[in-house]
């Protein structure tokens, strides 16, 4: 099976877990492409969706999907979204599409956070998928001096402005041993917007696809 196959076989999983007459939170990038499109068949059971990026968003209106704003709903049983890198306490490296502010919103609000993966991202510890930082245009060589300190090799992204007009550095050969605390490390550099660790708020269930077919994890 090709690596879009087995991100397909856990994204169609997922629609097991949405609630009927609810909004879905939708991440974003490849493996939740193919979960917008397995939603769509499903779009009569749903109210609609929050979206974590422009991209999703367009992706769901096209199904016919409708979007609310976070801001408009006051439940969100569920968020599927993806992820660049997990471990097995469902802890996760995510912001490769540069979507990770949104996404550690929604993931908060939500009472549940599946995420769906193929088996390349499961890893035993997290870091060797260089670390996204989304950052204030104007504070993007304060926060790279800071994150050296930190250990980490930040890399400018070049050509990229987040939804929300920032920046974002990718931090490579951080040895990231205590996931919660580099989180919360990170997040209090002064200029720094989000941080793509997903570790004090990580998944509650990882549905994670392999040729063998779709494990469920929980922690
Ligand atoms: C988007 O910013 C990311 O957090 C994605 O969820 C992550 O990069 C996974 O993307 P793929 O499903 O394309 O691998």
């Amino acid at each position: 099976m090709t690596q879009d196959e087995l991100k397909q076989l856990a994204a169609e999983q997922a629609v097991q877990y949405i609630e009927e007459d609810e909004i879905v939170g939708v991440g974003t990038g490849s493996t939740v492409n193919f979960f917008i499109d397995a939603l769509a068949q499903k779009k009569h059971l749903i109210k609609g969706a929050v979206s974590s990026s422009d991209a999703s968003t367009e992706r769901l209106k096209q199904h016919g999907i409708p979007v609310f704003e976070l801001t408009a709903i006051d439940r969100l049983p569920v968020y599927i979204d993806g992820a660049d890198e997990s471990n097995h306490l469902l802890e996760l490296i995510k912001g490769g599409g540069a979507a990770l502010t949104r996404e550690k919103i929604i993931a908060a609000v939500a009472e549940r956070f599946i995420c769906i993966a193929d088996e390349s991202k499961l890893v035993k510890k997290l870091g060797n998928f260089p670390l996204p930082v989304e950052v204030i245009p104007m504070a993007r060589s304060h926060v790279a001096r800071e994150l050296v300190k930190l250990g980490g090799d930040p890399v400018y992204r070049q050509g990229v402005v987040t939804d929300n007009g920032n920046h974002i550095l990718d931090v490579h050969n951080l040895d990231i041993i205590q996931p919660i605390a580099l989180e919360q490390k990170i997040n209090q550099i002064v200029g720094v917007v989000t941080n793509g660790l997903f570790a004090a708020r990580g998944a509650d269930v990882l549905l994670i696809a392999s040729k063998g077919g779709v494990k469920t994890m929980t922690c």
